[in-house]
């Protein structure tokens, strides 16, 4: 037995959470590998109603051992909240591991964050604030801190002074702003360390143990792969890599250790913040479908830009991340709708694309090339078998599989963890 990777196949927000929280029935392990908080994972199950960020949502099977992997960057009074959020909804937490390799946020990155989406004004990214993209730029840049130098008291601080003396250069030299005191940020380290310092790990040897034991190993993303640093909008994209390359980098494992790469996209496509998105409906199905499936961020409450499903897009996300299968999710948000379009590829300068150019100008150019299905006006989500599903519905989820190129292994028709209907098997 292998892990398998659940992948945001579109901008996010396509149901991970939900897909997380069922597959983790049968897991062992749960490891998210990338991202921050940025993430708003939602899940709906028998214990109630929850919003994570960071705490893998394999967190309700107590079975499971939920790991925030190497790859992720912690934000730890955001982890700390979800912690105590949980603990008092009566969840166990005492399965929860954090890579010693996962990068820091510190209140510094929000504030970078807040201030450069400020100054970018109204070629602004959208970014959720989190200081998510500050975090992973000092990543890169080889000065940020890791989970791991909570435990080195005495080398903390000489790191803390380090990155931020770099810090506070760009606060005053580049925002104008005053530079903030390294001894309050090194007292928060020294909370941080007192209440996370038993769980953090060199979580990479523990997963790999696992493998070996033929263990169940679920690999959670976050984001989507459109919001991919080099197969996304770029510059309209999230700071890291949220596609099936990460699910091993971010985990610390090797490639051939994955067996199944699950896609989850929505039947539909949604965005939250700038960048170009072709399908957008700036018309009342997109306020219907908005306000049915209540499309508003679980971050930050923004409404989700809505559009129809975006085939050349999800080729270039099965391209890329190669789906062994694909979980299609939200079937019912469509159920009201006389007919339902799908961008069956782009007209631009005369040319007509299979595939989205990589320049987010030239993509902001491209003409939908649109195809018409006729809805099917009945209520789906008390359907548990496909046979039995409005012929209708039947035919737009095999239309998609045609434009995906990948086999649908399962349709989710509802928010909680038991409305779905297999189609076949995907693991
Ligand atoms: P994630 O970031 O990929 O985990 O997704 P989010 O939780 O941000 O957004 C997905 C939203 O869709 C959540 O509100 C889920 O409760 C909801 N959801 C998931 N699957 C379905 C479904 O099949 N039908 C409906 N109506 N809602 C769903
Ligand atoms: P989940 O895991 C949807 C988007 C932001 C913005 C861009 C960059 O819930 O699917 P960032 O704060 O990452 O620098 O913002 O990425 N974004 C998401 N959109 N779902 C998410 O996560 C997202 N995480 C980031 O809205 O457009
Ligand atoms: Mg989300």
């Amino acid at each position: 037995m292998g892990a398998t990777a659940v992948i945001g196949a579109q901008w996010g927000d396509e149901g991970k959470g939900k897909v997380i929280d069922l597959l983790a029935e049968q897991a062992d392990y749960v490891v998210r590998f990338s991202g921050g908080n940025n993430a708003g994972h939602t899940v709906i199950n028998h214990l109630g109603e929850f919003r994570l960020h960071l705490v893998p949502a394999g967190i309700f099977n107590s079975q499971t051992t939920c790991i925030i992997g190497n790859g992720v960057a912690i934000d730890p009074e955001v982890l700390l909240g979800e912690i105590d959020q949980l603990e008092a909804a009566n969840i166990d937490t005492s399965r929860l591991l954090i890579s010693d390799r996962a990068h820091i946020v510190f209140p510094y990155h929000k504030l970078l964050d807040e201030l450069e989406e400020g100054r970018l004004d109204a070629n602004a990214i959208g970014t959720t604030r989190r200081g998510i993209g500050p975090a992973f730029t000092d990543k890169t840049a080889r000065r940020g801190l890791r989970m791991g130098d909570l435990l080195d008291r005495e080398g903390l601080r000489a790191k803390l002074e380090i990155a931020m003396e770099y810090a506070n250069l760009v606060l005053q030299g580049v925002y104008g702003q005053p530079a903030i005191a390294v001894e309050g940020v090194y007292e928060q380290c020294r909370h941080w360390a007192e209440r996370l310092s038993g769980i953090i790990q060199q979580t990479e040897l523990i997963i790999n143990r696992a493998l070996l034991e033929q263990k169940e190993v679920l690999l959670e993303g976050a984001q989507g792969t459109l919001l991919d640093l080099d197969f996304g909008t770029y510059p309209y994209v999230t700071s890291s890599h949220p596609g099936a390359s990460s699910a091993y980098q971010g985990a610390g494992i090797g490639p051939i250790r994955i067996d199944h790469i699950v896609g989850v996209f929505k039947v539909y496509c949604t965005r939250v913040g700038g960048g170009p998105f072709p399908t957008e409906l700036n018309d009342e199905h997109g306020e219907h479908i908005r306000e049915v499936a209540h499309e508003y961020g679980v971050t930050t409450g923004r409404p989700r830009r809505i559009g129809w499903f975006d085939a050349p897009m999800a080729r270039l996300s099965n391209l890329v991340n190669g789906y062994s299968s694909v979980i299609l999710t939200r079937l019912d948000v469509l159920d009201q709708l006389e007919t339902i379009r799908i961008c069956t590829g782009y007209r631009l300068g005369g040319q007509t694309l299979d595939f989205p150019p990589s320049s987010a100008a030239d993509l902001a150019e491209c003409v939908p090339i649109y195809e018409e299905l006729p809805g099917w006006l009945e209520p789906t989500s008390d359907f548990r078998h496909v046979q039995d599903l409005p012929k209708n519905a039947r035919a737009y989820i095999d239309r998609l599989e045609e434009h995906i190129q990948a086999q649908v292994s399962m349709l989710s028709i509802g928010p909680r963890r038991d409305e779905n209907i297999i189609v076949r098997p995907a693991l």
